[in-house]
């Protein structure tokens, strides 16, 4: 008896390992083969809404079971049913042992970041992005990850229309660096008013503007000769602008309290203040792709949405804690705005005005969205690190190391 029941383990275990040995797939041939599951499953396992379940850390024989079944019809449903028809008896083992691989508390971690982290690729930085590093005081180029020495406390920072220069304030030592972006030489270094913060680059790339907050003007920089020509003076705390397509007019908010100030770029003058109550010191702003809307966003955790015909607020959107950029997509579908105070940024719909939020995981506060608004890139400055979002799933799909402390984004093609 005792030799018998021996006999029969060890043959019940010989069976085992062969029926294992007959599901078991390749794993690395089934993360490839896991792209045309990820669209609902995700890569990583985790169904990207409710309807799609999760098979990460799913138990291989299970997968195998229920992709069979689907694909033999005896489990219905019709598109587990259109997907399986395409599937060998090798893809199923292939995918059963891929997705089984996947450990669940990684993928419960991913359920908020899905993310990779490691080297900027170009896939994901379609065109160079460049970015402040405040504390290194450097600015940083993606994805070729390169570092050009600048000055202290390198801020807000701008790319000329034609992508040749670079502009990055320097609020400690009340000057603008000029870089060339093709060797990231400095061409110039330009003395500006008191703490200059927001910098940009009039769409014909003849001029840029500096927000002084210290001493309420903008230095006007004539970027053919890289001289300053002129100061326009303007409430207080004047912190960022932006121009509108035509040139014609800038923005400006006025974090001293009085709103957003309006100036016309031909005569060089604020000419008009529209109030914004509601938030509390206009900070950074951009404009809707229509260009009737501006998006404020305060010191706070607000953003007002003003109607620039009516000079009426439409709207208080509550975002994130603490300062922080905002950008409208090139294409005009979402206003991002990050938060220094809070580990998520905050994604308005442009027509709903409905705001959702994305977990990045830290503090935030430079955004940018690519020219072709498929990437948003958030700088993580807590953290050293540029959260990349693909904007078609709105999930942080890439985490790049950087210098201290990113801070702002420049980028061709989304001012
Ligand atoms: C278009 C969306 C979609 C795609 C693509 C897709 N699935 Fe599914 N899958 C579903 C849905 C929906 C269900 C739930 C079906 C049901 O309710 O019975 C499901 C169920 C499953 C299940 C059963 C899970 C369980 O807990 O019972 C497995 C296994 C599975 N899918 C594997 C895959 C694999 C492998 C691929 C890629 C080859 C894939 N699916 C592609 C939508 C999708």
């Amino acid at each position: 008896m005792k030799k018998i029941s021996f006999k029969l383990a060890f043959i019940s275990t010989a069976l085992l390992t062969l029926s294992h040995t007959l599901w078991a797939g390749d794993i690395t041939q089934g993360k490839t083969k896991a792209a045309a599951c990820a669209g609902c499953h995700g890569l990583n396992g985790i169904g990207l809404s409710e309807e799609f379940p999760n098979l990460a850390g799913q138990k291989q024989a299970y997968i195998i079971k229920q992709l069979t079944a689907f694909k033999n019809g005896s489990r219905k449903d019709p598109t587990m049913n259109a997907m399986a028809a395409t599937l060998s008896n090798d893809d199923i083992a292939d995918l059963a042992a891929y997705f089984s691989s996947l450990k669940i508390s990684t993928a419960q971690a991913s359920v908020a970041d899905k993310s990779r982290t490691g080297k900027a690729s170009p896939r994901e930085f379609p065109e160079n992005v460049y970015i402040s590093m405040k504390k290194s005081a450097t600015i940083e180029t993606f994805p070729q990850q390169q570092s050009w020495p600048g000055g202290p406390n390198m801020l807000y920072t701008a790319i000329t229309p034609n992508k040749k220069m670079l502009l990055s304030t320097s609020p400690s030592s009340n000057t603008v660096y000029i870089f060339n972006t093709q060797n990231g030489r400095q061409l110039a270094i330009l003395k500006t008013g008191k703490a200059p913060k927001g910098v940009k680059v009039s769409p014909d790339g003849k001029q840029a503007y500096i927000s002084n907050q210290g001493s309420a003007d903008i230095t006007v920089i004539n970027l053919k000769t890289l001289r300053v020509s002129h100061t326009i003076k303007t409430k207080k705390g004047p912190h960022n602008v932006r121009f509108t397509k035509d040139g014609k007019l800038a923005y400006v908010t006025l974090q001293g309290g009085d709103g957003l100030g309006v100036i016309d770029t031909q005569k060089q003058k604020l000419i008009r203040v529209i109030p914004v109550p509601g938030i509390t010191g206009p900070h950074n702003l951009d404009l809707s792709a229509d260009e009737q809307t501006a998006f404020v966003r305060d010191f706070v955790h607000h953003v007002a949405v003003v109607d620039l015909i009516t000079g009426k607020v439409n709207k208080i959107i509550t975002v994130g804690n603490g300062h922080g950029g905002i950008d409208v997509f090139p294409n005009g579908q979402y206003a991002a705005t990050a938060a220094i105070g809070d580990d998520y940024i905050s994604v308005i719909d442009t027509q709903t005005l409905e705001s959702r939020d994305i977990k990045v995981g830290s503090a935030s506060h430079g955004i940018r969205a690519s020219k072709n608004s498929q990437w948003l890139y958030v700088t993580l400055p807590k953290k050293n690190e540029i959260a990349v979002i693909n904007t078609s799933t709105m999930a942080v799909e890439a985490r790049v190391p950087s210098g201290e402390f990113p801070f702002w984004i420049a980028l061709p093609g989304n001012p």
